[in-house]
């Protein structure tokens, strides 16, 4: 079997513009001023880590992520703050922290219904959850990826690898699981329409991401939440 391919940080970041604007519209909706300790899961190569960091400088921050070569990028670029190789399906935290972003990660793990509630239950009361998703299985682009994928002699080889993505669930489900681990929670979507330079951007843009398993104005819808875990 072959191992799972490590992320590319260099081709990750040919749409760091792109990339980092939800990070900054969700951080724009954490409502805390002075958190004491932030920590950004999946940190990738520390353009979300950045943000955080700046927004509140006086705290703790750290950046967790799986990938070595992603670590090593974001430890270049913020060598003042701490980096750590973890795996959020089996993280926790029993101090709690003030601020737990996750931008663009939680998409890739399976089991939301009790990933959210034990995220939120790292928290400090009064401490905020922050979540940012791709919602675009339904898109072209991800269609597209799945038709080719069955379609062709690589067909066995690539049966596994839709499995990647978790399914996104309903707005109910977070409000529901969030709300039954004491949060209160605000939940939005946003579809960014990014122009691009022509089709073969747009598999430049999934190669790093959504096309990482297969080895072209792009509609990206973007599942936002916030929880507050009331104090
Ligand atoms: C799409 S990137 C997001 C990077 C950054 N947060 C941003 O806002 O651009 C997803 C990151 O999640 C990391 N990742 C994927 N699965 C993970 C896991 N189980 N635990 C920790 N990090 C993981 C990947 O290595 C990658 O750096």
């Amino acid at each position: 079997m072959n191992a799972k391919p490590d992320w590319d940080a260099a081709q990750y970041l040919r749409f760091e513009d792109e990339r980092t604007r939800p990070p900054a519209d969700l951080l724009a909706r954490v409502p805390l001023s002075d958190p004491k300790r932030c920590i950004d899961l999946g940190c990738g190569p520390g353009n979300s880590t950045e943000l955080v960091a700046a927004r509140f400088p006086d705290a703790v921050n750290q950046g967790l992520d799986s990938s070595p070569d992603m670590l090593e990028k974001a430890r270049k670029r913020l060598p003042d703050l701490s980096f750590i190789l973890g795996d959020v399906n089996t993280w926790s935290d029993a101090a709690g922290y003030d601020v737990i972003f996750a931008n663009a990660l939680l998409q890739w793990l399976p089991d939301h219904a009790a990933l959210f509630p034990r995220l939120a239950g790292s928290l400090t009361p009064g401490g905020c959850l922050a979540v940012q998703m791709p919602n675009n299985l339904n898109e072209p682009s991800h269609v597209a990826m799945r038709e080719v994928a069955a379609d062709g002699p690589w067909a066995e080889k690539l049966a596994n690898a839709k499995a990647e993505r978790a399914t996104i669930g309903s707005f109910g489900d977070y409000r529901s699981w969030l709300v039954d681990a004491g949060c209160r929670v605000d939940i939005w979507q946003t579809t960014y329409v990014h122009a691009l330079a022509n089709l073969e951007a747009i598999a430049e843009w999934f190669k790093s991401t959504g096309l990482k398993p297969y080895k072209v104005l792009l509609r990206f819808p973007r599942l936002f939440i916030v929880a507050v875990r009331e104090g």
